[in-house]
């Protein structure tokens, strides 16, 4: 009898102090917060956000932007950074933001999951999702032009598409400069060049974030959109019936979108926790329920079923290194190119 009370005096204490350190625990962690510079879909951000508060406690602040102003604000905040964590958006930004000195090494336990080519060799970013660039039209403006949707880079120059083709500015958004990357690569510098010249008089407005083309061609308000290819997924899940999706024969580029820690930031506790958390196979499978279709980095996380059509797309052996390296010197010569 003896030896029972004190078995249970023993658990009993036990149970004490464990209670009282997860409660200090949970506490210390309500207490924290973070601000979030997200690239992703803003429905996507939301969801994200809403479910890390639930399941940390941690109270969260994000604004979606493009991948280029994200950049452009990370430099401008750089001695008094306002935000911990980038959430989103392709990865060329973030080497671009790691060759300046902006973000902060994090190799997160759950990185150990990620096969290394989705992810930074040094630890400044992590990918968490994959996205193919295509072409998102119009069936019913392109029957009345008669022409088929276009196959290759090269069908956009055609003449029945002059003034109808719609795609980012490559200076704010994340997919307009993996196109420029993308046509450079294939191209080389001075052909790459002189096709996105031919290209700008194909144009009827550069859009500030990538995935507003898909949307215009899906709304008839022009008949090509260059985009990633899921973002016209979700467009035509969501009633835009009209869209059809193709992708270039000459082989196409593609995004790793990634996370990463912003140097100097406040909430950098917060913040790894955030970069842990969407490594998770969990996190990665949200997109999905909010019509977010990229391929996801956690081998153990089911893909959207919705992107199956598209998985075997032909990629171009894109050089990720170099595209995030050269970004601010192409965008400067695409800009002189189309001037
Ligand atoms: O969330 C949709 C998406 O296409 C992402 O896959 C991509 O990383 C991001 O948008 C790019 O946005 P932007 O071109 O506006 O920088």
């Amino acid at each position: 009898m003896r030896k029972i009370k004190k078995v249970l005096a023993i658990v009993l204490s036990l149970s004490l102090v464990l209670g009282l350190f997860t409660g200090c625990q949970s506490k210390k962690q309500s207490d924290l917060k973070l601000t979030i510079y997200a690239g992703l879909m803003e429905d996507h951000m939301i969801k994200a956000v809403q479910e890390f508060e639930k399941e940390t406690g941690i109270k969260v602040e994000a604004v979606r932007m493009s991948s280029g102003e994200i950049l452009g604000r990370v430099k401008a905040e750089k001695e008094n950074p306002k935000a911990s964590v980038w959430f989103g958006g392709p990865a060329d930004g973030f080497i671009a933001a790691k060759e300046e000195g902006l973000l902060e090494k994090y190799v997160s336990p759950n990185a150990k999951d990620i096969p290394d080519k989705f992810k930074d060799k040094d630890g400044y970013w992590t990918g968490i999702y994959i996205g193919y660039l295509g072409f998102s039209s119009n069936e019913k403006l392109l029957k009345e032009k008669g022409i088929e949707a276009p196959k290759s880079w090269e069908d956009l120059l055609k003449p029945e598409l002059k003034g109808q083709v719609s795609m980012a500015n490559p200076g704010s958004s994340g997919t307009a400069y993996t196109v420029l990357a993308t046509i450079v690569q294939l191209m080389g510098e001075e052909k790459g060049l002189e096709y996105m010249k031919k290209l700008h008089g194909q144009i009827k407005t550069y859009q500030k974030s990538g995935t507003a083309p898909a949307r215009m061609a899906g709304q008839g308000e022009a008949i090509v959109g260059i985009t990633f290819m899921h973002d016209a997924i979700k467009y035509r899940e969501e009633g835009m019936k009209d869209l059809v999706i193709t992708a270039p024969s000459e082989g196409t580029g593609y995004e790793i979108g990634a996370v990463g820690i912003i140097k100097g930031g406040p909430d950098q506790e917060a913040a790894k926790k955030f970069v842990d958390w969407c490594l998770t196979k969990k996190a990665q499978e949200l997109g999905q329920t909010v019509g977010s279709y990229q391929f996801l980095t956690n081998p153990n996380a089911q893909p959207p079923k919705q992107a199956e059509s598209i998985k075997d797309t032909k990629l171009i052996d894109y050089n990720l290194e170099w595209a995030g390296k050269n970004r601010s010197t192409l965008v400067e010569k695409w800009n002189n190119a189309i001037k």
